[in-house]
């Protein structure tokens, strides 16, 4: 099985970035886990991030016929790009968006995901852990 893990703009920078919202951990630690995760797991993952927008497009494009889910945290696209939204629709690969932070008790921007419309469901303030709670999701209702 293999799962695309995208990150959108911005979390590239965490650990240094809002420690207060995002946590000290840096990027390359989520990476590191989601790895060690991934190899006790048996599962094959891939993870990308793009601060651009078409370069999140062509990574889901890209995603066709070779993953099997998506865990995608688009960063701030989140709230208004529609090219996210219809590229996800597009591609028809079962994804589970996740946020870090909880985007609802944030500012009213954040409250709303356009793209989350395209996604089997939404996770947010659970931090690191939430993608963990995603790639075991896509895994139950993969393997079914
Ligand atoms: C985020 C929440 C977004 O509102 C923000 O723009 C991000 C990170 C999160 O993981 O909590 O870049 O997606």
């Amino acid at each position: 099985m293999k799962i695309l893990v995208l990150n959108g703009p911005n979390l590239n920078l965490l650990g240094l970035r809002e420690p207060d919202v995002y946590g000290s951990e840096s990027y390359a630690k989520l990476v590191a886990e989601l790895e060690a995760y991934a190899a006790k797991a048996n599962l094959e993952i891939k993870i990308a991030q793009h601060n651009g927008e078409g370069q999140i497009i062509d990574e889901l494009h890209a995603a066709v016929g070779v993953f099997d889910g998506i865990v995608i945290n688009p960063g701030a696209y989140t709230h208004y790009s529609y090219a996210i939204l219809d590229a996800l629709k597009a591609v028809k690969i079962p994804a589970v968006e996740v946020h870090l932070s909880n985007i609802h008790a944030r500012e009213s921007f954040r409250h709303t995901s356009v793209t989350a419309a395209a996604c089997v469901g939404q996770i947010c303030g659970l931090g690191f852990f939430g993608y963990f709670v995603a790639i075991n999701f896509l895994r139950g209702i993969i393997e079914k």
